[in-house]
């Protein structure tokens, strides 16, 4: 249930036992639940970078790069930093395991276990080139503050470009989050909602201020509440029917037999159109204009023009003719890039491909847990290969998209809503006769039967491979969870590695990589869960480390003598100068959060690592306090061999399990 949406007490009564209500929790990458940095155990924001239905508890605090917290220096926040594919061959894949939680089931319909409502959930991601120059306002960033970006209308539908950029000045906060663009949300404040939509019985009649209804009013979302730039009509529509700044991952289906609709109509090949204004004849494209479809476009003195989603830009293609093909198992297209200024221009691009598509995991309805096989819901994403070999700033989204059998999903439009004659096939809190004297009141919202949930990750990096790790293929192994008991990080998880059973080959390599907060005191208020932060070491932070166990039942680690986990492994990358690393000075790194680089300074002749002595440095704090809260670890190649490994921290028997296994074949 979510409280975040409900200010009416007496409404709260009615919807105690909603028919329709679920959350989604991403746990890995760590899912903000529109948190940053809070030391409390409700987010302050509900509203700060998008709309995700969810309870105001759950979700996990941006990164911190050292062992204090951040607070308002965005330098000291920790970004993951994923390497990307090394090419779009088979072979070179990166892959990050997304796990998270949803609360309603999803997935399959077996006799034995029937779902009790439609589900799909859709896997996007939005990168910037790191290489381009991004200008401040429009920065992928995380802030370092909670409140929501500004926004006001325009006075006039007759505005300046000047004008704009004044409005636009105003209104975007360098030192908050920023995800969408601020011309995304203008956009869509400005442009006529979609009123072919089944709204059922709620009164969508609001008005932009200009005149009209617009895009950020929906069945969902009746008033119009902004949260970040993210767009209503966008958040709860796939496929959407415009260009939009999301690229599809994978549509995890009802069932198979509707993949090929999800995919055909992905934005990822299939292209969209949009209305183009100019300032004035022959200028520069206006980022909005008012009419949503062909005709009222054109009627208007618009061009209607077919946009293209794409995975970058390839600049040095310069016409058709060079640009269209294949090159190493990429597809380049000449078209229009759905941002493009000039849309009489088109560019060489390189395209994505059709999202991947399958059944989503099966999971039981009122429980935050594990599908059917007893393994985390998750999904293994091949992460993008970028032919430039350019950094990219991202951000990952999932959305989980319930509906009931009450009316068609699909076939139900506009001609279904409460109007005149027609009576919504759904109408909130109906009272139903069950043949005695009184009747019974169902506890239905009608904003809510067909409803989308959404969680997002914090900004983290996409990093070209360097030349030691181009080939082969590559898992990420990360730790979820945040300090706390059960009950306190509800809904939330406590630490663990994930995936906390690995298997790869002599082949592949790992980056084992991980982050975590400082403020994660979970404070009051608590909202309608547990507040505290038991656990190990200093209140509130997140610390983890690795070493090697012989076998996952005991919760003695091997003394250094006695491992196997690092002679067998080849360090592939490290982020600092470390040519021939021996056993001994990687184990030292990953047992202290890559406090420590090598015992003693004859050892450790680098400059880099001078910072880095046993024999120099202040004592490692040994629950970890003084080590970083964020490890940007080593990418490892081992040998053949089981490799179970625990965190010495938070590993607590009875209490808290912080271990895993990596299994090389
Ligand atoms: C959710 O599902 C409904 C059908 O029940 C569909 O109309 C809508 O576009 C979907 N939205 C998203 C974000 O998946
Ligand atoms: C797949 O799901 C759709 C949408 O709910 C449904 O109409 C169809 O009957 C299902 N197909 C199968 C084979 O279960
Ligand atoms: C282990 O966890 C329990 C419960 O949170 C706590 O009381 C105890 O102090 C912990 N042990 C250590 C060594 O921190
Ligand atoms: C685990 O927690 C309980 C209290 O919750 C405590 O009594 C017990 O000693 C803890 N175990 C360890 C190893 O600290």
């Amino acid at each position: 249930m979510c409280k975040s949406k409900i200010r009416d007490r007496s409404l709260l009564l009615l919807f105690l036992l909603p028919l329709v209500t679920s959350d989604i929790y991403l746990h890995n990458p760590r899912g903000s639940n529109n948190r940053l940095n809070e030391i409390t155990a409700t987010r302050s924001n509900a509203n700060r970078m998008f709309d995700s239905q969810n309870n105001d508890r759950g979700g996990y605090n941006v990164g911190d790069a050292t062992d204090t917290a951040a607070w308002i220096d965005a330098k000291k926040q920790y970004q993951m930093k994923y390497f990307q594919s090394g090419s779009a061959l088979p072979g070179d894949e990166s892959y990050l395991d997304i796990e998270w939680t949803n609360q309603h089931g999803c997935g399959g319909n077996e006799d034995t276990s029937p779902q009790k409502q439609n589900c799909i959930m859709i896997l996007q991601y939005m990168c910037q080139d790191a290489q381009d120059d991004v200008p401040d306002a429009d920065m992928l960033r995380d802030g370092v503050e909670t409140i929501t970006q500004d926004y006001s209308k325009p006075y006039s539908l007759v505005e300046s470009e000047v004008q704009k950029n004044i409005r636009k000045i105003y209104s975007v906060k360098l030192s908050r989050g920023l995800q969408e663009k601020w011309e995304w949300y203008d956009n869509c404040n400005l442009r006529e909602r979609n009123k072919g939509l089944f709204t059922a019985d709620q009164q969508l009649n609001a008005n932009n201020g200009l005149g009209y209804s617009s895009a950020i009013y929906t069945r969902q979302n009746p008033q119009g509440t902004m949260r970040g730039y993210e767009c209503p009509e966008e958040r709860d529509y796939h496929p959407y029917w415009h260009p939009s700044p999301w690229r599809d991952i994978s549509i995890l289906a009802e069932n198979q037999t509707m993949c090929s609709s999800h995919q055909s109509k992905s934005f990822n090949t299939q292209p969209y159109h949009e209305c183009v204004e100019m300032y004035n004849p022959g200028g520069k494209r206006k980022h909005w204009s008012r009419w949503n479809n062909q005709k009222d476009c054109i009627n208007n003195g618009g061009k209607w023009i077919q946009f293209s989603n794409y995975l970058e830009k390839a600049h040095s293609y310069l016409s058709e003719a060079r640009c269209v093909g294949t090159r190493n198992g990429m597809r380049y297209i000449w078209a229009v890039p759905y941002d493009a200024e000039d849309v009489e221009q088109k560019e060489c691009l390189v395209a994505l491909e059709q999202p991947d598509c399958q059944e989503a995991p099966w999971s039981r309805s009122n429980h935050l847990g594990d599908g059917n096989d007893g393994k985390n819901l998750n999904y293994r994403w091949r992460l993008p290969y970028f032919p430039s070999a350019h950094e990219h700033r991202c951000v990952f989204r999932m959305r989980y998209n319930i509906s009931t059998d009450d009316y068609d999903p699909y076939r139900t439009d506009s001609s279904y809503n409460t109007a005149g004659n027609v009576k919504s096939p759904v109408q909130n809190n109906p009272e139903i006769d069950v043949g005695g004297p009184s009747k019974l009141q169902l506890a239905l919202n009608t904003a809510q039967t067909g409803r989308v949930f959404q969680d997002r990750s914090h900004v983290f990096l996409l990093r070209p491979r360097p030349m030691s790790i181009q080939n082969g293929r590559l898992f990420n192994l990360n730790v979820r969870g945040k300090r706390g008991n059960i009950v306190q990080v509800y809904p939330a998880v406590e630490y663990d590695f994930t995936p906390n059973n690995l298997e790869m080959t002599e082949r592949d390599m790992v980056h084992i990589q991980w982050t975590g907060s400082n403020t994660h005191n979970n404070i009051a208020p608590g909202g309608d869960g547990d507040t505290g932060d038991a656990g190990e070491g200093t209140g509130g932070t997140d610390r983890s480390n690795l070493v090697q166990l012989r076998k996952l039942n005991d919760n003695f680690p091997l003394p250094f003598e006695s491992t196997t986990m690092w002679n067998n492994a080849d360090v592939m990358w490290i982020p600092y100068y470390a040519p021939g690393i021996t056993a001994d000075k990687l184990a030292l790194n990953m047992a202290s959060a890559g406090y420590y680089r090598c015992v003693t300074t004859s050892r450790c002749f680098e400059k880099d690592n001078q910072n880095h002595i046993v024999e120099t440095k202040t004592k490692l704090q040994n629950q970890l306090n003084n080590a970083p809260a964020s490890y940007e670890g080593a990418v490892l190649r081992f040998r053949k061999g089981i490799y179970h490994y625990m965190c010495t921290r938070n590993n607590n028997f009875s209490n808290r399990s912080q271990k895993g296994t990596i299994t090389v074949l």
